[in-house]
């Protein structure tokens, strides 16, 4: 079949699933901001006593993790990780063909120097295993700390998604292997961004550039997103926000 077979198809159903996984990063990092915002709002670490979901009085980012556990969004779970799961099998695959068809590793040393021959557009596979590891690391600090013992039974549920931010974003390591994460997605979704675009057709010398400015800012979104939610939190897991 076309969408297995031909590079192309193999490149679209990798555009179609990088494009939901935007789409979720956009969702994630922006109930994680909600946490930078309940800085300035005093209602950072706020809580209710009732394990109620939406309970007045709760902090903005108690509200969105709240959302992210309604059980609309708990079916997205399987779906998300499917979406995870084609991508990197599809990019893994996309990646072999790649080398095979130019006869070794050592690709894009043949003459054409075309605009995707940047360090993002040769490191895709290497930069998505760095964003995957750290995503193990990551999931065991809030994932398994509240989806998995609501889902599942498995450990003890955290209700104050802050202690959460405080105990993984108060280490200083911790922080630098997140922020080196977020540098490593910021890379990734700036190519993986008007690659989708290429794929899908938009290739034409006007919106070439255009897409690839839109894909710089959503990068750069979501990544300032994540950035500042923990940078943040270092600084008031630190005591260093008065
Ligand atoms: C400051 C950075 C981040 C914080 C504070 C954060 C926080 C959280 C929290 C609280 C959860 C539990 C469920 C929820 O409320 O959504 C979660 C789950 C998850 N996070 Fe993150 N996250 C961050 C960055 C990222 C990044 C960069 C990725 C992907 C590259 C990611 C992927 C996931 C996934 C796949 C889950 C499990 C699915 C889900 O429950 O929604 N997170 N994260």
């Amino acid at each position: 079949m076309f969408i297995f077979n031909s590079s192309i198809g193999k490149k679209f159903i990798q555009a179609v699933s990088g494009a939901f996984l935007v789409l979720f990063l956009l969702l994630h990092g922006t109930i994680n901001f909600f946490s930078v915002i309940d800085s300035f709002t005093g209602k950072y670490g706020v809580v209710a006593a009732d394990e109620a979901l939406f309970s007045k009085g709760d902090g903005l980012f108690k509200m969105g993790c709240d959302f992210m556990s309604l059980p609309i969004i708990d079916i997205m779970v399987p779906i998300l990780a499917l979406g995870v799961l084609v991508h990197i099998g599809y990019g893994v695959w996309l990646t072999i063909g790649n080398i095979i068809a130019r006869g070794g590793y050592k690709r894009y040393e043949v003459a054409s120097k075309a605009a995707t021959d940047s360090w993002s557009a040769k490191n895709m596979l290497v930069l998505g295993i760095v964003i995957l590891g750290i995503l193990f690391f990551h999931l065991t600090h809030f994932w398994a700390k509240m989806q998995l013992p609501e889902m599942f039974g498995i450990g003890n549920f955290e209700n104050n998604p802050y202690l959460l931010l405080n105990v993984t974003f108060g280490s200083w390591i911790v922080l630098i292997f997140y922020i080196i994460w977020f540098v490593a997605l910021w890379l990734h979704l700036n190519h993986g961004f008007w690659s989708m675009f290429q794929t899908v057709g938009w290739d034409g010398k006007t919106w070439f550039k255009r897409v690839k400015v839109i894909g710089t800012i959503v990068a750069t979104i979501i990544v300032l997103l994540f950035i500042t939610t923990a940078i943040n939190a270092c600084l008031q897991a630190n005591g260093l926000l008065a």
